[in-house]
């Protein structure tokens, strides 16, 4: 560590040439820093194109409520665009008002990690697409052949498939409706400040966003939330060093991926999500029990590292994960009406 501090400061006494000592200096943290950050971190690679027939019609399928069994219920009901492509709820409510168990995680980050939903009972985004038009409280139908009669009954849906899907004799499936989700739900990440700073723009960060992000690396975050999505690539305990709950007022508590896989080993194991857009997307853990984010960074600190972490640290760490925020996607939003199709209710 101190060794790559060294070597960078020389770097950038030599690349700052006749500036100032002081500036030199800085500019030797900033190279240290973004070296250190790239081991740990991966820059977002571009997104596919919005525009494919099947990223298309997935586009259609997020924002289309007629196939719910109440008919007022789209995957955007509880991912939403004005709330970063989470809801905002502790947890949401699906059909007929239902709640659902858990707090939605924002779409945004879901096709950067390596299985879905907070217990990871999802194994891939076309997995989790599959299984939501079944799902008891959120879309409510009681099998999929419900689903395609009503694709079917509505003008447009067909063509759209079978555009999307070519050659296939009868394309509306629920594996093709699967596929085109996560198509479109591939295209929706978008590059952020940290992405301009991995990518060698050290000014991308302010100071304090530089010092939250090293902060994050050095009390241990990144040892969990790395790689490109900074989480999203492995599981862990919520509560490595006390029970969660007893600092987040969980009532009740969730015994996370031990319920689906009925082994005492992965008691409270929950993903480690992607934190990318998380200054946006609270409130915050898998039962939106934390309203406020440094809270949240605060928790993570004393159950996950037992670390009591400063109000100054908490401030950096928090300022750092706003630089993780993402443009709202123009394409995030409903695809005008098929031109035969009724105007929506
Ligand atoms: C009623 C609200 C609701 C609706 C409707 C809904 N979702 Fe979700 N979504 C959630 C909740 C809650 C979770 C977390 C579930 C869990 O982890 O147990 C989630 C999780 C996900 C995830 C995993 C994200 C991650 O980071 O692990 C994806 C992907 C996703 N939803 C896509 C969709 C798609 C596609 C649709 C439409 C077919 C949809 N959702 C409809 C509430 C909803
Ligand atoms: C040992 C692994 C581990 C470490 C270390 C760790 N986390 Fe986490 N983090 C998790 C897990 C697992 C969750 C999901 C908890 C749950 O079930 O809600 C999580 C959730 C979060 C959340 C809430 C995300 C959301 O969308 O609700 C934030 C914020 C967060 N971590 C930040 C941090 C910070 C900051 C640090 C360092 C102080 C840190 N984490 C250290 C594993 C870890």
């Amino acid at each position: 560590m101190t060794s790559t501090i060294k070597i960078s400061a020389l770097v950038g006494f030599a690349a700052a040439g006749l500036c100032l000592a002081a500036t030199a200096v800085a500019a030797g943290a900033d190279v240290a820093l973004l070296s250190d950050a790239k081991r740990v971190f991966a820059p977002l690679p571009a997104s596919p194109s919005a525009t494919s027939a099947q990223a298309e019609l997935g586009r259609r399928l997020f924002f289309e409520n007629r196939v719910s069994a109440d008919g007022n219920i789209s995957c955007s009901h509880c991912h939403l665009p004005e709330k970063q492509g989470a809801d905002g709820l502790p947890k949401s409510f699906g059909v007929l008002g239902k709640l659902n168990p858990r707090n939605a995680p924002t779409i945004f980050n879901a096709a950067l990690q390596f299985k879905a939903h907070w217990r990871g009972d999802r194994e891939s985004i076309e997995d989790q697409a599959e299984k939501s038009p079944t799902g008891a409280v959120s879309f409510g139908n009681p099998d999929f052949a419900t689903v395609i009669a009503k694709l079917k009954s509505i003008p447009g849906y067909t063509e759209a498939f079978a555009k999307a899907f070519p050659g296939e004799a009868d394309p509306v499936t629920q594996k093709n409706w699967g596929k085109a989700l996560g198509a479109y739900e591939r295209t929706l990440p978008q590059p952020t400040r940290f992405d301009a700073f991995l990518n060698g723009d050290a000014k991308a960060l302010t100071p304090a966003e530089q010092e939250g992000l090293r902060k994050f690396v050095d009390v241990g975050c990144a040892g969990c939330h790395n790689g490109v999505g900074l989480g999203g690539t492995a599981f862990s305990k919520f509560g490595v060093v006390e029970d969660y709950w007893k600092q987040t007022g969980s009532k009740d508590p969730d015994k996370g991926r031990a319920d689906v896989t009925k082994n005492d080993a992965d008691l409270y194991v929950f993903k480690v999500p992607s934190l990318r857009n998380v200054a946006k997307t609270g409130p915050y853990f898998h039962d939106g029990s934390v309203g406020e984010l440094p809270q949240a960074v605060r928790v993570m600190a004393k159950v996950q590292l037992g670390a009591n972490l400063s109000d100054k640290d908490v401030a950096a760490i928090t300022a750092f994960l706003g630089a993780l925020t993402q443009p709202v996607p123009a394409h995030y939003s409903a695809l005008t009406p098929f031109p035969d199709e009724p105007a929506k209710k």
